[in-house]
């Protein structure tokens, strides 16, 4: 099992500079630079492009598309680390989705440690010689502040995680309008998988009282400001999301999420995107982990803490939030699949193995999944 790296459950890991708000781009101009490499995914226009030149001061500016779809694998990321070796940046940005930053963490560590393996993360201790700026266009996944960058395993077909605190970037860049027109039911999903950080990083089995502050705050944020995503738009506001989906990020950095991310992993080999599936199984999970007495008077606590006069206030917001995003297709997916899932062995065993699932509060076996599984499929 991944166990944290080092003592960090007591403390904060490395803190990136936040720059947040209209133009926040513009606070790149006081980080010297000679040579920077824009790594970008599908989203970034001209206008923003443009932006990003203005922004810096650098001599050299090369763009680079992306050169792997969906996650990364070692194979598709080649000619992106290739075109990054051949520009030698000491400024790295990466533009884009969740992806596109896990990506670009991996490519910005084989272009300064070509020895990097994969399989042997205790390299724990990368001194970069570039600086990171991450610049997220989609909101919820917490891929800004993760020390994880989530590859796909083609041979198994399965995700996994590379995992190094130095991935964290030095610069997160938060502008309300690289997602303002994303679309609304993305978003929403997007914010379920952000609340569902903040919940299972809250009550998982890794404790830290300072980082208990964060989900506080970003489920007290989601549950003021989640309208905004349909009733338009206030940047203000917009940019407040971003800043709660950053802190329950950090949240699940730092505490390691459950149950839903285990069974959530495992329904991309059937076209579910991660927000989607984890607005299916999120729940489910909350109520058969809160059926026993600790975890819910932790669930509790959480409830009060953010806004909520009890638990079940709580829950029956999140409820409520993902009656809202139109997950017809996906629950048909589900449900078509229901009893394929249910007598294959081996979805429950690589979910039990999911580096990302381990820290649900109630111990996890097959028959907690398969009864999660079961429910959240009906
Ligand atoms: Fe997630």
């Amino acid at each position: 099992m991944w166990e944290p790296q080092g003592m960090y459950s007591k403390f904060l890991l490395k803190q990136p500079t936040i720059l947040f708000g209209e133009n926040a781009i513009m606070g790149l101009k006081t980080y010297a630079s000679a040579r920077v490499s824009v790594i970008y995914g599908s989203s970034l226009n001209e206008g923003y492009k443009q932006k990003i030149i203005n922004a810096l001061s650098s001599f050299e500016i090369s763009f680079v598309q992306k050169t792997w779809f969906g996650e990364p694998t070692l194979e598709t990321l080649h000619a992106t680390i290739k075109k990054i070796e051949d520009f030698k940046p000491d400024l790295i940005i990466a533009i884009g989705g969740g992806s596109v930053i896990d990506g670009a963490k991996m490519v910005r560590t084989y272009y300064e440690f070509p020895f990097f393996d994969v399989k042997e993360t205790s390299f724990s201790m990368l001194n970069w010689k570039t600086t990171f700026v991450a610049i997220p266009t989609t909101i919820g996944s917490g891929a800004e502040i993760s020390s994880a960058s989530v590859m796909y395993n083609d041979s198994q077909k399965t995700k996994e995680f590379v995992i190094s605190h130095q991935f964290i970037p030095e610069i997160i860049v938060l502008e309300a309008s690289l997602i303002e027109n994303a679309p609304k039911n993305m978003l929403l999903a997007s914010m379920v998988d952000a609340l569902s950080h903040a919940i299972e990083g809250y009550m998982s089995t890794i404790d830290n009282l300072l980082v208990d502050s964060y989900a506080e705050k970003a489920i007290q944020i989601i549950s003021q400001y989640h309208h905004v995503i349909n009733d338009g738009v206030e940047h203000e506001h917009i940019n407040k999301l971003q800043l709660a989906s950053l802190f329950a990020g950090l949240v699940q950095n730092h505490c390691i999420v459950g149950a839903s991310h285990a069974l959530a992993h495992q329904m991309s080999a059937y076209g579910l995107s991660h927000a989607s599936a984890i607005s299916i199984f999120l729940p489910v999970v909350i109520r058969k982990n809160i059926s026993e007495p600790n975890c819910a008077a932790r669930f509790d606590q959480l409830a009060r803490h953010s806004g909520f006069a009890k638990g079940e206030d709580l829950l029956s917001f999140i409820e409520r939030f993902i009656s809202s995003v139109d997950l017809t297709k996906e629950r048909d997916i589900v449900k078509k699949n229901r009893e394929r899932i249910i007598s294959d062995n081996i979805f429950f065993e690589q979910a039990l193995a999911d580096k990302g699932g381990q820290g649900n509060p109630v111990p996890m076996d097959k028959d907690f999944l398969l009864s999660i599984f079961k429910d959240a499929s009906s």
